[in-house]
């Protein structure tokens, strides 16, 4: 049975871009077929805490001796690898929080980015290796070569960074921008280009939510 992992962190309830774009992603996924299942995780309705040790980072044979890791903690970072590793397909929506990722995305990635189990350390192990994971990224402005704002987009690298370069995973982009073109004045010139990129996003994850992990 093919199982997406659905992820979303946008602080916002009504109108949110991100949630809008990873939920045609499930949608399309499920209308594959009954066998197509979805594990929803709302990291914003119910977040992950931060990575309350920092032993945590490290499988735990590779602790320092006198680590003593809280048994629950360990738990829930066990049940949130686990997550990923059952599914064949992760989309997440990431919006962008001040040039950043929220911070409640940091708090699962954190989780899950552990040296000797996740990633490779004293083995070469790479379990997520290959796996498609769909990132959708929305933002107010735009960071687009050539405008002011490129080269400040630190959502997307750090994702890439972590789920692709050090997990192995296969991470696609799809990027929402400009939108907050009909709220700010000063975005208002590029309501099109706003609306242009909406739909193209909604068209690629339309596409990747019918093909990917089949
Ligand atoms: C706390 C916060 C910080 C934000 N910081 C930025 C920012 O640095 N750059 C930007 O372009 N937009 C910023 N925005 C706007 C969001 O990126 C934009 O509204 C985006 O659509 C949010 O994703 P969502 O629609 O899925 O909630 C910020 C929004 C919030 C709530």
């Amino acid at each position: 049975m093919p199982q997406l992992l659905h992820v979303d962190s946008s602080a916002n309830l009504v109108s949110s871009v991100s949630r809008d774009l990873t939920g045609l992603f499930a949608d399309t996924w499920r209308a594959r077929g009954p066998e197509f299942t979805v594990v929803a995780r709302d990291l914003h309705r119910d977040p992950v805490p931060h990575l309350p040790d920092a032993e945590l980072h490290y499988a735990a044979r590779l602790r320092t001796p006198d680590a003593t890791s809280d048994p629950a903690a360990e738990a829930r970072q066990a049940e949130l690898i686990a997550e990923v590793a059952a599914a064949d397909v992760v989309v997440i929506g990431a919006p962008m929080y001040n040039w950043s990722l929220p911070s409640t995305l940091k708090a699962w990635i954190d989780h899950l980015h552990v040296l000797g189990t996740t990633v490779p350390f004293d083995t070469a192990d790479q379990p997520f290796a290959g796996k498609p994971v769909v990132v959708v990224s929305s933002r107010g402005n735009t960071y687009a070569p050539g405008t002011p704002g490129a080269g400040t987009d630190f959502t997307v690298p750090p994702l890439q960074q972590v789920l692709g370069v050090s997990m192995g995973m296969a991470v696609t982009v799809v990027t929402a921008e400009l939108t907050l073109a009909e709220r700010i004045p000063v975005l208002a010139p590029l309501k099109e280009q706003a609306d242009a990129s909406r739909s193209a996003a909604r068209h690629t994850v339309r596409t990747l939510g019918g093909t990917l992990g089949g």
